[in-house]
């Protein structure tokens, strides 16, 4: 099986319009497919996602969304549900980044999402990272307990659909990435908790993305040396020039 790698565009709350948007989708479509080893989502904000997507199937561009509400409707004034993403053509969707945690959200109720997305059979990128990162190692048992937490009861037949992105929060919107050698370290690491919580079958198998300031010029490498499945990429995603050039690197590995 050829190794694909999943890159996954977070436009966050961006372009400021829908004209802007549509041009970024269409660009991102025309170079992702004549991609051979890279599967790639974008993640509009909801109102563009409708427009971000292609009528003709399959499509190149996999339409993602970044958060979903855990319910499945009714009296939830400004939720979206999972069936209206889905009926949009939305594939993946991102549960519990950390500019949503830091805004209040709960471990509690990124599992809810994570539950409501695996229900509509889509794929949960579910977003986990320490604050600070250093030689004592705190941030292992913080992440072994923000994992616990965020996947605690979820039965293993559904952790399949789980995609889990690590994404160290100092190391977002920065200027510098994590080192690919330490990326490395920390999905080996993240792959042993998923695996101590839904057996080593699929611990060996989850998809482990790595996010924060990856651009064109540092993607190739932490894919090569970091060994990760995947990238989540925030500010290069929308760069006319940059995220081709990044999609374009991660293929030719
Ligand atoms: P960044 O954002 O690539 O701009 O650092 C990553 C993210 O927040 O997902």
């Amino acid at each position: 099986m050829p190794n694909t790698k999943l890159i996954v565009g977070n436009w966050k709350m961006n372009p400021a319009t829908l004209k802007e948007a549509k041009a970024i989708a269409t660009k991102t479509r025309a170079v992702a497919s004549v991609l051979k080893n890279v599967d790639v989502v974008a993640c509009p904000p909801l109102p563009y996602v409708a427009a971000c997507g292609s009528k003709k199937k399959p499509d190149a561009l996999h339409l993602g969304a970044q958060t979903v509400s855990e319910y499945e409707g009714g009296a939830h004034t400004g939720d979206v549900s999972v069936g209206m993403l889905r009926d949009l053509g939305v594939e993946y969707v991102i549960a519990g980044h950390s500019e949503e945690r830091e805004a209040g959200m709960t471990d509690d109720k990124v599992n809810r999402q994570i539950s409501a997305i695996l229900a509509a059979d889509l794929t949960a990128i579910v977003c986990v990272g320490e604050k600070i990162h250093d030689e004592n190692g705190a941030h292992l048992d913080f992440l072994t307990k923000q994992m616990n937490q965020t996947f605690a009861g979820i039965p293993a037949s559904k952790a399949k659909k789980i995609v889990v992105a690590y994404e160290p929060i100092w190391a977002i919107g920065a200027k510098q990435a994590m080192s690919p050698e330490e990326i490395y370290e920390m999905s080996l690491f993240i792959k042993k908790v998923f695996a101590d919580l839904f057996g080593r079958d699929i611990g060996v198998k989850v998809k482990v993305l790595y996010g924060g300031s990856v651009n064109s010029l540092n993607a190739a490498e932490i894919i090569k040396i970091g060994k990760v499945d995947g990238l989540l990429v925030g500010r290069e995603s929308i760069s006319a020039k940059g995220f081709p050039e990044l999609l374009k690197a991660v293929d030719s590995i």
